[in-house]
């Protein structure tokens, strides 16, 4: 934390959020808050709101939320201390002035430390590449058609034939060994010593959503191996769960995300206009990132190679996409590769109208599957069919199954009796999904143990903020240790200190993380929607269902744990014997929510 506590409360507590908020969206008061149109996401009637009482904001469309911080941190892209800096100002509170001393930076934690490492990194390559060293490198992007502004936006490059000279110039910055190490910006080696493996290499900064470099990528000059060198993960290089270009996408708000194979192909998107083009970081797209795309937009276009590997690579997207609930479409670069081969051959009117015919995905699968057999031979039709059902067997939902089952069989020209008499054959067969006839059930939805889990946690948690009267008659029966997610226990934690010293603000809390979307993450720990109830009965056993499915959950993670670490056996008898006991004892007592 770059400020002390205390100021960072004060100048929360001094600047209202709906007045904050109302600086940029325009609110109404509708019973106890206040609504408008998301600017997070796109969207035609308001699902964003933002509640004097709580001093947060939560958006019921996209998920997003939390307090004044974090929503200067969402909207201008400021990091936490900026945000804070540009409340203290519009409240006129002062600021101290510690945040960059010496004594600062050793308290800001090793994270910190390799944030600024890397950008001391990046600012090196950044002088390099103009430099008269890195003229081949300048050469190199101007040949590929990077503007100037292009490759000064993207901070882009050069790492010169010298290895060694990175290590020296952060070594006079200040940078330890060993820190330059864990950044992965450079390795040991008996004949070498320190030296970077970045060399002869055009390089990309790779940004998290708040433009901090938290890895590079390095495009080798020329034919070497290998073409592209990333960074390794490092403490704060994930790459499952960032997106090369999102730091610009997030805010484009075109109503989609594009996503492209590669680093070259995200610059040429953006400096053709398309602004939310993002890629993964030379590792297959995630589920993580696909949940991360979700916070900005329903609708991904994927603008892959058009290539066998493109298209394999395209088919295994789709499915995240799906899984995480998104809808994907696909467009079609032939004859060009890619989308930076594509702008610059057909340029950017061609590629909108690409994007307007961009298809749908499912019939993309389908497209594929069809070129895999002889459509000639009665024995492939027959067999592509099959996999038709199949395919339409993925859809749990029935509307959605039938819709694709009535235009897939139009635009195969099968007869639509058959196709789905095989769709039923095989949904027994496999008990993949329900068979079609059966009546609708709505939406089925399937979560694992290890969600229900944290749903309860998060549940627990909101209900105890909203009636914080309950803490002192579950306090016994409950502890931090008991919220199994590193995030929640810390809130947990915090939340429970409050609750006893009598004074508790979960706006407060949220700004103990840094991270947006950590703070993301806390105040939607706050913003779990509970069981609407009226008797006292129902509502006191929907609380110690929660109260107790945390309990469980805690209980059963412990165990494994312990099983994990192969804690002696007899201990682990007697916790497993102890912490049963415990619940059962839980499940009988009966806690009262009566306030009178
Ligand atoms: N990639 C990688 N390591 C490699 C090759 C590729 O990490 N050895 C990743 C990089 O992120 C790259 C992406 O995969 O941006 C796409 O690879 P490719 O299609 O080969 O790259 P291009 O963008 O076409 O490369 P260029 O245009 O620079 O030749
Ligand atoms: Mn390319």
């Amino acid at each position: 934390m770059f400020y002390p506590e205390e100021i960072v409360e004060e100048v929360r507590g001094k600047n209202d959020i709906v007045e904050v908020v109302s600086g940029y969206v325009k609110l109404q008061k509708k019973g106890g808050s206040f609504w408008g149109l998301c600017p997070f996401h796109n969207e035609k009637s308001p699902s964003f709101s933002v509640s004097a009482d709580r001093q947060m904001y939560h958006c019921f469309g996209c998920g997003a939320g939390g307090n004044v911080f974090t929503f200067l941190m969402n909207y201008e892209n400021f990091s936490f201390p900026e945000a804070v800096r540009a409340l203290a100002d519009r409240a006129g509170v002062r600021l101290p002035q510690a945040e960059y001393s010496e004594e600062a930076r050793r308290k800001a934690g090793k994270k910190a430390r390799l944030l600024e490492v890397n950008k001391e990194a990046a600012k090196f390559f950044y002088y390099q590449l103009r430099s008269p060293h890195g003229e081949i490198g300048m050469r190199y992007l101007r040949g590929r058609e990077l503007s100037e502004e292009t490759i000064h936006r993207f901070g882009l490059g050069y790492a010169g034939k010298n290895g060694a000279a990175l290590v020296e110039y952060l070594r006079g910055r200040g940078f330890e060994d060993a820190l330059i190490k864990e950044a992965g910006l450079a390795g040991f080696s008996e004949r070498r010593g320190l030296s970077s493996q970045f060399w002869n290499r055009v390089m990309f900064p790779i940004q998290d959503i708040n433009h901090r470099v938290i890895g590079f990528g390095g495009r080798v000059m020329g034919d070497g191996e290998p073409k592209y060198l990333n960074s390794p993960e490092t403490p704060v290089f994930d790459k499952r769960r960032n997106l090369y270009g999102l730091n610009f996408a997030r805010t484009a708000r075109s109503g989609n995300m594009i996503l492209c194979e590669g680093y070259m192909d995200v610059i040429a998107m953006h400096q053709a206009g398309f602004t939310q083009a993002v890629a993964s970081l030379g590792t297959a797209f995630t589920l993580e990132q696909a949940a991360l795309l979700h916070r900005y937009t329903e609708n991904v276009l994927l603008a892959y190679d058009s290539d066998g590997a493109g298209v394999k690579a395209t088919l295994r997207s789709i499915g995240i996409l799906r899984a995480a609930g998104l809808t994907g479409k696909v467009i079609d670069m032939r004859p060009h590769k890619d989308p930076d081969e594509f702008m610059k051959n057909l340029g950017r009117e061609e590629f909108v109208r690409r994007m307007e015919k961009a298809e749908n995905s499912f019939f993309f699968e389908i497209r594929v599957l069809e070129s895999g057999f002889d459509q000639k031979d009665p024995e492939g039709r027959t067999r592509f069919h099959r996999e038709i059902a199949r395919k339409l067997c993925e859809f749990t939902e029935d509307v959605e199954r039938e819709n694709y089952l009535q235009a897939v069989a139009d635009r195969y020209h099968i007869g639509y009796d058959n196709l789905r008499k095989l769709v039923v054959a095989y949904a027994s067969q496999t008990g993949l999904a329900r068979p079609v006839e059966r009546p609708r059930t709505g939406r089925a939805v399937r979560s694992s143990p290890e969600e229900s889990g944290k749903k309860a946690q998060r549940l627990l948690i909101t209900w105890i903020a909203d009636e914080p009267g309950i803490y002192a008659r579950i306090q016994s029966y409950i502890s931090p240790e008991d919220f199994t997610e590193a995030l929640y226990r810390k809130v947990a934690e915090r939340l429970f200190a409050d609750l006893e010293r009598g004074n508790y603000s979960p706006a407060g809390i949220v700004s103990m993380f840094e991270d947006e979307e950590e703070q993301r993450q806390a105040a939607e720990l706050f913003h779990t929607k509970l069981p609407r109830l009226d008797s006292l009965q129902e509502r006191e056993k929907a609380f110690h269902d929660i109260l107790y499915a945390v309990r469980k959950n805690s209980y059963e993670y412990y165990i494994n744990q312990t099983k994990l670490e192969e804690k002696d056996g007899l201990e682990q008898i007697k916790r497993e014997i102890d912490g049963k006991r415990a619940l059962e004892e839980l499940a009988k007592t009966h806690i009262s929510l009566d306030v009178g």
